[in-house]
């Protein structure tokens, strides 16, 4: 009879002390979400970062159930037969009776078993299961909802799924289904209506509502408790999809969400309060040489001024190495995502920068999916002109080199005013004259397809950025993921992140908010907001946020204009820097990653998992609830040594000369300074709950 495992904690470096005598050998684990191996958004980085921490502890008996997207599979999953006998028993079983279902190896860090469900492929069924849904639980499915009809199929057949593994198994087993997000939620609710023998958990990474009603124009979270939250989600068409959400979070043995905050929200949203909260983590790599990714940081750097140089062809009138680069990544929600105060703290920043005459220029890119055909073409051609440039002096230094040789050879100095013949001067001049241009360097990237209705676009012709030779602040909305394919920037997303100088994420809406956490391990500064779960969570967590490069943006307790006004102000500090000053505060913030490491944050999910099975199956497992001790109890200490603020440190003095600019020497400062932080620490964020064994 399996054990049930004690959860200690008692310092940040004890965590592998876990006692591990959880015996899960009979037990599988099903982990269940629209986003497996599909990339949208964040819940794809949950599932994918969290892969290898679970197929670690599950080993074989983990299986991840996803869509099956055949350009996915394609570029990210090795099919194979099923491995587990009572598996292959139940594909076979289905793919029998009319369903396609894939087996096989995701190829990624754990390599976890993915199943992938066809869900075109039974779409056939969808008009008897949208009756049994109405007959069940009265939820009607409009017909014009291609993502609630995905959801309605994708429930029935993975309830289907583990209806049938359990019937197939020879003893009975104990099985975990891990439901993520409204879009999984079904298959949910029917394991608990057909009253499968499943331990079933839901996590939430926002709510249907909260998503819609912040995006339009109210004050969310001073109303939460006053909504009438059918007629909201009638209001937007979503009723249907709101009470899919909330079946599921209900009838879930555990319920979870991934902050504080979205817990709050799910509370007043969907009448459940969570019974654990299970936050973000990341796979956190160190490299043997500490300064590693700094090293990085100035390779990913020159590749996008190699960008740069070509997008302001004609116009690239600023010095590069004064040059800062900027960006705000994720879904296209234009307000919830912040990007509308990004912009409007963009043009004071510009006003400012110019006023005070800095030899700053920033770059602020957009990297937000939104629906183009293409690259534009006079994108194209900048990176054309920047190559052929490149390209014309080469050929020039080649004949230069050879005529260098020929003189050399026969003992004479060059004469160099010769060097350069004619032919030479012709071609560099034809090359210049190449890079004339009528117009400014583009905005956006691509051509969109909604041109004059797109709100960064519409935002940008309000506030007049449009990178002007006069301004100082230049903007690149790229209006697609990134991709190491790409012509025109051929990088992928965490190479562009390495090589940025700061991320700025000012979410009104986000219930966690991966991209700043991704920034901080790899030691780019941030900012987020007291509104995502990521700023809380840091907030919570260290003593002095900002001196670590996480700045953190009130958009609660003030109106959008004094947030604006704050926005700009960390930027315009920002710019102020000096370059030890950033890569000092680089190494800062890197030194945060152990926090956002899932080997610490996955215990919150094993935590759900002991909980979920021990209220399913009680005679088997047992689960004692402990209220937390000190969930804030620990802080991670302000930099020893160092005042608050880089803006302040001793590195800003005003007799700090731009020559000592490039002296790296202060990392050695930094190391003992790192030394010294790592002694301060006395434990980690404790664990709110604990698992006693029951034989
Ligand atoms: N992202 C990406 N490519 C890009 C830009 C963003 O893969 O070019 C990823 C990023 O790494 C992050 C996710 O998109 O993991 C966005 O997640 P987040 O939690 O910040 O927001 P969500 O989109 O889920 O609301
Ligand atoms: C890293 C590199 C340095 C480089 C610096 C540039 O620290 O190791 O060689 O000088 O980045 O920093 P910046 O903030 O100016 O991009
Ligand atoms: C959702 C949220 C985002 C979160 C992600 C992963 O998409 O919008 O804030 O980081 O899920 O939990």
């Amino acid at each position: 009879m399996p054990l049930a495992r004690s959860l200690s904690v008692t310092s940040l470096s004890g965590l592998e002390e876990w006692d591990e005598e959880f015996d899960l050998e009979d037990a599988v684990l099903f982990e269940i979400a629209w986003e497996v191996a599909n990339k949208v958004g964040g819940i794809y980085t949950v599932i994918q970062t969290k892969a290898r921490l679970t197929a670690e502890e599950w080993g074989e008996n983990y299986f991840l159930v996803g869509p099956y997207v055949e350009s996915n599979v394609r570029t990210q999953v090795e099919l194979i037969e099923p491995t587990n006998p009572v598996l292959k028993r139940t594909i076979d079983k289905m793919n029998s009776s009319g369903c396609k279902v894939y087996f096989g190896r995701w190829l990624i860090e754990g390599s976890p078993y993915v199943v992938l469900i066809d869900v075109a492929f039974t779409a056939w069924s969808l008009d008897s299961w949208k009756s049994e849904l109405w007959e069940l639980c009265d939820i009607g499915v409009p017909w014009f909802d291609r993502e609630a009809n995905d959801a309605v199929l994708f429930g029935f057949l993975t309830a289907w799924l583990l209806g049938e593994y359990a019937a197939q198994s020879e003893e009975p087993p104990h099985i975990v289904a891990h439901f993520h997000e409204w879009l999984a939620g079904l298959g949910l609710v029917l394991c608990r209506h057909r009253k499968l023998p499943i331990a079933t958990i839901f996590t939430t990474h926002a709510t249907l509502l909260g998503r819609y009603l912040c995006a339009g124009n109210v004050d969310f979270y001073n109303k939460l408790a006053d909504f009438n939250l059918d007629k909201e989600a009638g209001d937007r068409q979503i009723y249907h999809r709101y009470c899919l959400e909330r079946a599921a979070a209900h009838c879930a043995h555990v319920f979870t969400t991934v902050s504080q905050i979205t817990a709050i929200e799910a509370e007043y949203l969907l009448n459940r309060k969570p019974d654990i909260i299970t936050p973000n983590g990341l796979n956190v790599k160190k490299f043997s040489a500490v300064h590693e990714f700094q090293n990085l940081h100035a390779q990913s750097k020159n590749r996008i001024q190699e960008f740069v140089r070509g997008h302001f062809y004609g116009h690239l009138d600023f010095n590069l190495d004064k040059c800062l680069f900027l960006f705000i990544a994720g879904r296209y929600e234009f307000s919830n995502k912040g990007a509308d105060i990004f912009l409007e703290a963009l043009a004071r920043l510009n006003y400012l920068l110019r006023v005070n005459h800095s030899d700053v220029t920033v770059v602020a890119f957009f990297i937000m999916p939104a629906r183009t055909n293409n690259f534009n073409v006079e994108t194209l051609k900048g990176q054309a002109v920047r190559k052929q440039l490149w390209d014309t002096a080469q050929t020039v230094k080649e004949r230069f080199g050879k005529k260098l040789y020929e003189s050399l050879l026969v003992g004479q100095l060059p004469d160099v005013s010769k060097m350069l013949d004619k032919e030479d001067f012709t071609i560099m001049k034809r090359a210049i004259f190449a890079t004339q241009r009528q117009c400014q360097p583009p905005v956006c990237t691509h051509n969109m397809l909604e041109d004059s209705g797109d709100p960064i676009l519409n935002c940008v012709r309000r506030i007049g950025l449009f990178n002007s030779s006069a301004d100082r602040v230049k903007i690149i909305f790229h209006p697609e993921f990134l991709s190491s394919t790409s012509p025109l920037l051929p990088m992928d997303y965490e190479e562009f992140v390495r090589g940025c100088h700061l991320g700025v994420f000012p979410s009104y809406y986000e219930p966690w908010g991966y991209t700043p956490a991704e920034c901080t391990v790899m030691g780019i500064p941030s900012i987020s907001t007291n509104l995502s779960g990521f700023g809380c969570f840091m907030e919570e967590h260290i003593a002095d946020p900002s001196a670590y490069g996480i700045y953190i943006l009130d958009r609660r307790y003030q109106g959008v204009d004094e947030s604006c006004n704050q926005l700009t102000s960390f930027l315009f500090q920002f710019c102020k820097q000096s370059r030890r000053q950033r890569i000092i505060q680089r190494n800062r913030t890197e030194r945060l990653s152990e926090l956002l490491d899932w080997r610490y944050l996955g215990r919150y999910y094993i935590s759900a998992r002991h909980m979920a099975l021990a209220k399913a199956f009680p005679d088997t497992y047992m689960y004692e609830f402990h209220e937390p001790t000190s969930t804030s109890g620990f802080r991670y200490p302000r930099p020893a040594s160092v005042p608050p603020s880089p803006a302040l440190s001793r590195h800003s003095s005003p007799h700090h000369s731009e020559a000592e600019d490039n002296d790296e020497d202060e990392r050695y400062d930094e190391d003992l300074e790192a030394e010294k932080d790592r002694k301060n620490i006395r434990q980690p964020y404790a664990l709110p709950v604990k698992n006693k064994s029951s034989v």
